[in-house]
């Protein structure tokens, strides 16, 4: 499994590092036999998955209980997991505890915070207790609400200027990696030139040093509108929609279960039965 130190070396190797994100066993397993480097344990799993209309709702529990079924699935891939809303905003003790939790409870390896200076304290004291963190920039799905919405971020001298201040606090800090989310493509390119810490982009551009998807995303499973930074591999909902679609008619009409689906037992020991 590789190590924290491991992705600061594959930046300066200019090797890129691949993550996805898993909330469950098979795909967990799935995400592992596809040799990505980190899988993370999103709160999007709030949307995706429970079917929440953002990442607010999701708790403590709901990321324990994924993170554990992850972990089952892929116990030789680094796992990053979400600290959930509010999780690290009350107070240094709360955040360390929250910490201390998803990582001894589900065999995580990271935590990962939305938040750049704003946080910078809590970045600092989880890394002084020996949790790796990773950082997440721009389009901070948390902060939505104040956010104004899902937009790119950093858009304007200012913001830009910004971001790449909060950048540079969560390295000085102690994340060992950022995540940059819905970034114009110049700035996130910019940000991890000047970091030694590697960036991982989603809606970034191609110039971060990794890239991290959603599951259902890439998939097109459960989704049906995906934003443009992602690409589909695949488009899952028909297969899945005409597989259970034709289970049921075929049920309904009598068709399955067929003899091969079935056990069968002695005529005499049948005929026993009726004394
Ligand atoms: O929760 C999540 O899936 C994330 C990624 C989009 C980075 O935070
Ligand atoms: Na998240």
């Amino acid at each position: 499994m590789k190590q924290t130190t491991d992705f600061l070396k594959m930046k300066q190797c200019e090797e890129k590092i691949v993550m996805l994100t898993a909330y469950d066993y098979p795909a967990a397993k799935q995400a592992e036999n596809a040799e990505v480097d980190m899988i993370l344990v999103g709160d999007s799993l709030g949307m995706v998955v429970l079917g929440y209309d953002s990442t607010v709702p999701v708790t403590m529990e709901d990321m324990i209980h994924h993170g554990k079924a992850v972990k089952r699935g892929a116990k030789d891939t680094f796992i990053v997991i979400d600290m959930p809303f509010m999780s690290y905003h009350l107070s240094i003790k709360d955040t360390l505890i929250n910490g201390a939790r998803l990582i001894q409870e589900t065999g995580a390896n990271a935590v990962k915070l939305e938040g750049g200076d704003r946080v910078a304290e809590q970045i600092r004291s989880l890394t002084k207790a020996g949790i790796p963190v990773v950082g997440h920039l721009g389009l901070t799905p948390q902060s939505a609400g104040v956010l104004g919405g899902y937009k790119v971020q950093g858009k304007n001298a200012e913001a830009a200027r910004k971001l790449m201040e909060d950048a540079k606090e969560c390295e000085k800090a102690g994340a060992f990696a950022v995540v940059l989310e819905c970034v114009p493509k110049q700035l996130a390119k910019q940000i991890t030139k000047e970091l030694t810490i590697p960036t991982i982009g989603i809606g970034a551009g191609q110039d971060t040093d990794g890239q991290v998807l959603v599951y259902h995303d890439v998939l097109g499973y459960g989704v049906d509108r995906v934003p443009k930074f992602v690409k589909q591999y695949q488009n899952l909902n028909p297969v899945i929609q005409d597989s259970l679609s034709a289970y049921s008619a075929e049920v309904k009409n009598g068709s399955f279960p067929e003899d091969r689906h079935s056990f069968t037992m002695k005529e005499e020991e049948l005929l026993s039965l009726y004394g």
